[in-house]
């Protein structure tokens, strides 16, 4: 087991997650290292018996969970989930995200809104005054992906906010590919100002499958930091 501070602050938060779970509950299992720690606290209390359906969000966390015998479902079965936990690459204040650094985004952003509630857990260090500083993930389809990359580097100067948008490569050089066999344009716009106008304009692209705003969909962020957890929103949300 990892116990590097970073870790242990990440535990920490997913802990106080899994305080909000009881038997019963249909959950939304998030990605990411943070997200493994969550998966890690239900799978332990689930060996001592609590009793949840869950609905992982990629294949990753899916094998994670297995590993733990956790009861596993599809949004198919059980389209209304009570309550999903999941990491964020950046948040806000205002409770916005940019996920799809592991490249979940998309079943990310799906279990989420089928989800009463998401919480996000994460450490001090993602939160930013505004969102950009990290790597906007753009999943698009694979037909027509320089043409679409035109249109992303439209809609974000059009937002202003341009900068390099980059086909995000696995270390074999080989193009990245997610779960359901898209790729991600990773754009470096270093500060949103208006990420509804520039999620707004993303999703009017065709080819863009999904991108990485997630604006609305958080009830609360839990932050673990060395002086302690704070929450951000409503934990009952
Ligand atoms: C996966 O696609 C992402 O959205 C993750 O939730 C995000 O990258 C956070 O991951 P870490 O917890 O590993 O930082």
């Amino acid at each position: 087991m990892n116990h590097s501070p970073i870790e242990t602050l990440k535990r920490k938060a997913a802990e106080r997650a899994a305080d909000l779970v009881r038997s019963g509950m249909k959950l939304g299992l998030g990605t990411g290292s943070t997200a493994a720690h969550f998966v890690d606290c239900v799978g332990e209390r689930a060996r001592d018996g609590l009793d949840v359906i869950c609905v992982p969000t990629s294949e990753r966390t899916r094998l994670q969970a297995e590993g733990w015998s956790l009861r596993l479902s599809t949004l198919d079965e059980t389209p209304e989930l009570d309550l999903t936990v999941d990491g964020a690459d950046e948040f806000d204040s205002a409770l916005r995200l940019i996920k799809g650094g592991g490249g979940a985004l998309l079943r990310e952003k799906i279990v989420a809104a089928a989800s009463k509630r998401m919480v996000v857990i994460t450490d001090a260090s993602k939160q930013v005054a505004r969102l950009g500083k990290f790597k906007l993930p753009v999943e698009v389809d694979r037909f027509g992906l320089a043409a679409t990359r035109r249109h992303i580097e439209d809609a974000a100067r059009a937002c202003h906010c341009s900068g390099p948008v980059v086909l995000r490569k696995k270390d074999d050089a080989q193009d990245f590919l997610t779960d359901g066999g898209n790729a991600i344009f990773d754009c470096d716009l270093r500060a949103i100002p208006d990420a509804e106008a520039l999620a707004a304009a993303l999703n009017a692209i065709p080819g863009v499958v999904e991108h990485g705003l997630f604006i609305g969909l958080a009830s609360a962020v839990i932050v673990a930091d060395p002086a302690g957890i704070r929450v951000l929103g409503d934990l009952a949300g």
